[in-house]
């Protein structure tokens, strides 16, 4: 059995890049039955960077059911909110203690983030730590993600061989898988698109939103009825990606100059809005039941803490805390 593991933050609305950076390749690992998932909402992860606590509470439930809408079977893979796992951040601490700051300060993501000029707290420096904590307590062999958390998972190997090196093996070494083709998703803008960039495009949008959001993904210059080179095309890549069935046609028309980026980016729409029309149907169709996330969450919480807390129990023991067992 393989123990393939992600998160995904509740700091907003699942856009294109999050479904093919970490929901597709999960749903793919789903899909082998030789694999064993775990699929959690990163919400004290989302809270390194929340100000609304009613918003806050709203995004939790929301990715709840966009998670289910888009193929997350709670039957085949554990489903869960990490909050609900206090064994998260006790390890955290302990982790903590273990890493060196230096490892920390050279984060690319906190770098990126602190020069966007984003309010730097001490959460954020330590995130990826709390993000150890989510793999290691699991024993995830494999933790699909984008190419942006390459290093937050190379960090959790580190911090793993480290502890293993001092205190004996406890944890499994964990490894990233990136799909190469999905490595980074462009946003509207051409950099990453993420939510903390404003360049997104959201999976669940509405039909206008989402067709105003298209038609603006930015494009070259290029004359009426001039070829268009389609492997620097965005728009090209993203049919390529939402597998447009009649790809060989568009290139053929792309490089006879005989479609433009309008008109491109209108079958885009008719494609996407069609892709993701079973995740729309069943999103409304779950929406009908107002227990369903709270019964979800709480089956999840109870598998997920059993193993959780069986891993932190040997984690205290072999450091030292757990000797007298008081309570
Ligand atoms: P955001 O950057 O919008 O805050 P998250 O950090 O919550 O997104 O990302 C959740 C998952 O989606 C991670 O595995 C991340 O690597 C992946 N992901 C996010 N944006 C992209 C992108 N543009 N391309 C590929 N994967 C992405
Ligand atoms: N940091 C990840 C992100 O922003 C989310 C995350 C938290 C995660 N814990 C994780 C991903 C553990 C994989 C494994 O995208």
């Amino acid at each position: 059995m393989t123990r393939v593991l992600t998160g995904i933050q509740s700091s907003g609305d699942l856009h294109w890049g999050n479904y093919f950076g970490a929901i597709k390749p999960m749903l793919d690992f789903q899909a082998d039955k030789k694999n064993e998932m775990f699929f959690f909402i990163a919400d004290l992860h989302a809270f390194t960077s929340q100000s609304d606590s009613k918003k806050f509470a709203e995004y939790q439930t929301n990715a709840v059911l966009d998670w289910l809408s888009l193929g997350v079977d709670p039957d085949k893979s554990l489903f869960y909110r990490q909050s609900d796992i206090r064994s998260h951040t006790e390890l955290t601490w302990i982790l903590l203690c273990q890493t060196p700051m230096g490892l920390l300060e050279r984060a690319h993501s906190f770098k990126d983030k602190k020069a966007k000029g984003l309010e730097a707290n001490a959460g954020l420096f330590t995130y990826p730590v709390l993000m150890a904590s989510d793999i290691l307590l699991y024993g995830a062999n494999l933790v699909p993600v984008g190419k942006d958390q390459k290093q937050h998972v190379e960090m959790s190997r580190d911090i793993a061989q480290k502890f293993n090196h001092r205190y004996g093996e406890t944890f499994t070494i964990p490894e990233p898988t990136i799909a190469e083709n999905v490595a980074t998703i462009p946003g509207l803008d051409g950099q990453k698109m993420s939510k903390s960039y404003g360049n997104t495009i959201e999976i669940f949008a509405d039909e206008k939103t989402l067709k105003k959001k298209i038609m603006s993904i930015k494009t070259e210059s290029v004359a009426m009825g001039d070829p268009i080179d389609p492997k620097t095309c965005a728009v090209f890549a993203f049919h390529k990606l939402f597998e447009n069935p009649d790809l060989a046609k568009l290139e053929k028309q792309y490089k006879a100059g005989e479609i433009g980026f309008g008109d491109s980016k209108k079958q885009l729409f008719e494609l996407v809005w069609e892709f993701f029309a079973p995740a729309r149907a069943k999103r409304a169709e779950l929406e009908k039941d107002s227990k369903l996330v709270e019964k979800i969450l709480k089956t999840g919480a109870e598998k997920a803490n059993a193993i959780a807390e069986k891993k932190l129990k040997t984690v205290r023991e072999k450091v030292g805390l757990d000797s007298k067992h008081i309570i």
